[in-house]
């Protein structure tokens, strides 16, 4: 019996942290237009949840916590003979005080922000990038504050350095699969309103998840990596 992601008929794509906010939206948006999307959550009771009840052709659930390794490898052993045109690693997470500087932040604080975002993240993509279809898309949630050449002023210190670090082991990835022919994608989405990034975000989810899922669909065949924002334009390193 096929998986809803094995149907020949239709492009597919992983999305990594899809219970709420972009992951959610993501995984909403590709079911629109018909991908199947097989989408992972902590816990039970998400939107996600709510998706798959009501696509339940479309859309299908896995438990993951990126920062647990002994899950991640599981998840990737029970998808193996899977492709999917697009992996995409979403979850990511900031810390309580995100104004704190490197000298305010907690050791707990910055480790669990490292871990969730960097560690977890690039396992995910080691396990998972093996899944991706030979000239799809392995893409990672950046943001336009990993841009060290674009922090002008500083903020969000420890946010910022998570994504900056994202982006340096995704540039190491990059290297070492140099040979294969995937789009590896760093998306820097926007200051978007989510339980993250705040009610004071310039754009609604709605407004920018089409920009985003069609930049990722762009780059399909455009083996390298690339920072891009969700216009498709390059973000400087
Ligand atoms: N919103 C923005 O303005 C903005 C801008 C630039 C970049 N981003 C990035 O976009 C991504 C999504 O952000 P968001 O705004 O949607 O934030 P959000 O509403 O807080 O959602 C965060 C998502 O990450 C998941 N997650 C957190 N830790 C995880 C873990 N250990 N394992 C698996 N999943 C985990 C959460 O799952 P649970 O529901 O289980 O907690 C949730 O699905 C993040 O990487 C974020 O850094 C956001």
């Amino acid at each position: 019996m096929n998986s809803p992601t094995s149907a020949p008929s239709h492009r597919s794509i992983l999305i990594v942290g899809a219970s709420r906010g972009l992951g959610y939206a993501m995984a909403a948006e590709f079911a629109v237009r018909g991908w199947r999307v097989l989408g992972t959550v902590r816990a039970p009771g998400t939107p996600l949840h709510g998706l798959a009840a009501e696509q339940p052709d479309l859309v299908e659930i896995e438990t993951l916590d990126m920062t647990d390794h002994d899950q991640i490898l599981a998840v990737r052993d029970r998808l193996l003979g899977r492709q999917f045109d697009i992996v995409f690693i979403n979850g990511g997470v900031v810390n309580p005080s995100p104004g704190d500087t490197m000298a305010g932040v907690s050791t707990d604080d910055f480790v669990h922000v490292m871990v969730t975002n960097v560690l977890g993240v690039m396992r995910a993509v080691e396990a998972f990038g093996v899944l991706a279809r030979p000239g799809g898309v392995i893409g990672v949630m950046s943001s336009g504050q990993g841009s060290i050449t674009n922090n002008a002023n500083g903020t969000n210190d420890v946010y910022r350095a998570s994504k900056a670090a994202l982006n340096q082991a995704m540039s190491s990835y990059a290297g070492r699969h140099a040979s294969e022919v995937c789009a590896l994608v760093l998306m820097a989405p926007g200051w978007i309103r989510t339980d993250m990034g705040g009610s004071n975000a310039p754009f609604s989810v709605e407004d920018a998840m089409p920009e985003i899922v069609d930049a990722l669909i762009a780059q399909d065949g455009a083996a390298g990596l690339h920072f891009l924002d969700r216009n498709g334009r390059t973000v400087p390193w």
